[in-house]
C-alpha cells in the first residue's frame, strides 16, 4: 500500500472521531422545529425546563390584590419604577413580619419584612464617584431622564433614620406628627 494513504486513514479517523463525539455531545432532542423563535435549534426538552422554573419574584401586580393603595401611591411617586421586593424581600428570614402566610395559600417563595434601616436607602441614594446622575424614569411607555438623587451619608442627617422624614411610597416626606 502505497504511503500516500497514511494521511486519508488520519482523516477518515478524525471524521470518524468528530461524528462519534457529535452523537455523544449533542442532546438527543436538539432539533429545528415548535416555537417561535429565529434560529429553531434547539434543545426540545428546554422549553419544559424553562416552563417549569419556579418564579421567586412577582412584582407588584402580586402586591396590588391585597395592598392597592400603596401600589397606587407608589406608581404616582419617585419610586414608581421600584418592585415593593426591592425593599421588602428579607435576606433573613427570621426578619419576615407577613401577617398572612404568603407560602402556603399563594406558592410564594420569598420572606416579607420590613426594613426601616439607612441600608435600605444608601443601597441606592448614598453618593458613589460610579453612580450614574441621571435615571432613566419608565411612565408607561414613555422614558424621562431624571436626575438621580444622591445624598451623602455622612453629611445628611446622618444618624437618623431616614423614614422619621421621607415617606418612603410616596418619596416624598411625611406630614408632622406622624
Ligand atoms: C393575600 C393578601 C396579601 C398579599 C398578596 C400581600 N399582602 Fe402584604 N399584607 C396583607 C395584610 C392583610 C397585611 C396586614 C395589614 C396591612 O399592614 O396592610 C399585610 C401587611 C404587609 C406588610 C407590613 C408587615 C409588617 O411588618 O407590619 C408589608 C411590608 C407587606 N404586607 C408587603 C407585601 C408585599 C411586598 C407583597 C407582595 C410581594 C404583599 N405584601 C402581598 C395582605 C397581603
Ligand atoms: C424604596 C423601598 C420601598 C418600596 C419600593 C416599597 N416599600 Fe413598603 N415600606 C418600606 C419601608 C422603609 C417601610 C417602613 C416605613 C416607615 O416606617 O415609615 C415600608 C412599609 C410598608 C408597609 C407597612 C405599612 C405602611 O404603610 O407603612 C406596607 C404594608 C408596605 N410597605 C407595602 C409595600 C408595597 C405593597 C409596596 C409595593 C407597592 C411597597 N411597600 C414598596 C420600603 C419600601
Ligand atoms: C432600589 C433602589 C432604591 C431604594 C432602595 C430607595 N430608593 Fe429612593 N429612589 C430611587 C429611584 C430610582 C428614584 C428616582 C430617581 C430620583 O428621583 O432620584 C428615587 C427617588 C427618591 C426620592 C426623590 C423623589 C422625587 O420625586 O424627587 C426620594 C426623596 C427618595 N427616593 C427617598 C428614598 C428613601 C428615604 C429610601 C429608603 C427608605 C429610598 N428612597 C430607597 C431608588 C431607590
Ligand atoms: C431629619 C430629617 C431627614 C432625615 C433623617 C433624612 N432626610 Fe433626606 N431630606 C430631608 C430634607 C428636609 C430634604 C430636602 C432638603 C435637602 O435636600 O436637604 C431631604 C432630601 C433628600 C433627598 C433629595 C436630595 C435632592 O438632591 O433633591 C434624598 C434622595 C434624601 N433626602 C434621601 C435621604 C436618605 C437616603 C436618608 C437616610 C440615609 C435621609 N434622606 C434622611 C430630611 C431628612
Amino acid at each position: 500500500m502505497s504511503h500516500a494513504w497514511r494521511p486519508v486513514f488520519v482523516v477518515l479517523a478524525v471524521i470518524v472521531a468528530i461524528l462519534v463525539m457529535r452523537m455523544i455531545l449533542v442532546p438527543h432532542d436538539f432539533a429545528a422545529k415548535n416555537g417561535d423563535y429565529k434560529y429553531q435549534w434547539h434543545r426540545l426538552s428546554a422549553e419544559t425546563t424553562s416552563k417549569d422554573f419556579t418564579v421567586k419574584y412577582k412584582g407588584k401586580e402580586f402586591c396590588q390584590q391585597c395592598h392597592p393603595d400603596l401600589v397606587d401611591k407608589i406608581n404616582a411617586s419617585g419610586h414608581q419604577n421600584i418592585q415593593c421586593e426591592n425593599c421588602h424581600v428579607m435576606v433573613e428570614s427570621a426578619k419576615k413580619s407577613h401577617p398572612i402566610d404568603l407560602k402556603g395559600d399563594f406558592g410564594y417563595l420569598l420572606d416579607i419584612g420590613i426594613d426601616r434601616s439607612r441600608e435600605l436607602c444608601k443601597r441606592c441614594h448614598a453618593e458613589l464617584s460610579y453612580r450614574p446622575q441621571t435615571y432613566v424614569m419608565t411612565k408607561g411607555t414613555v422614558k424621562e431622564t431624571v436626575k438621580f438623587k444622591q445624598i451623602d451619608p455622612t453629611k445628611h442627617n446622618a444618624g437618623i433614620e431616614c423614614v422619621m422624614c421621607h415617606d418612603v411610597h410616596t418619596a416624598g416626606f411625611k406630614a408632622a406628627g406622624k
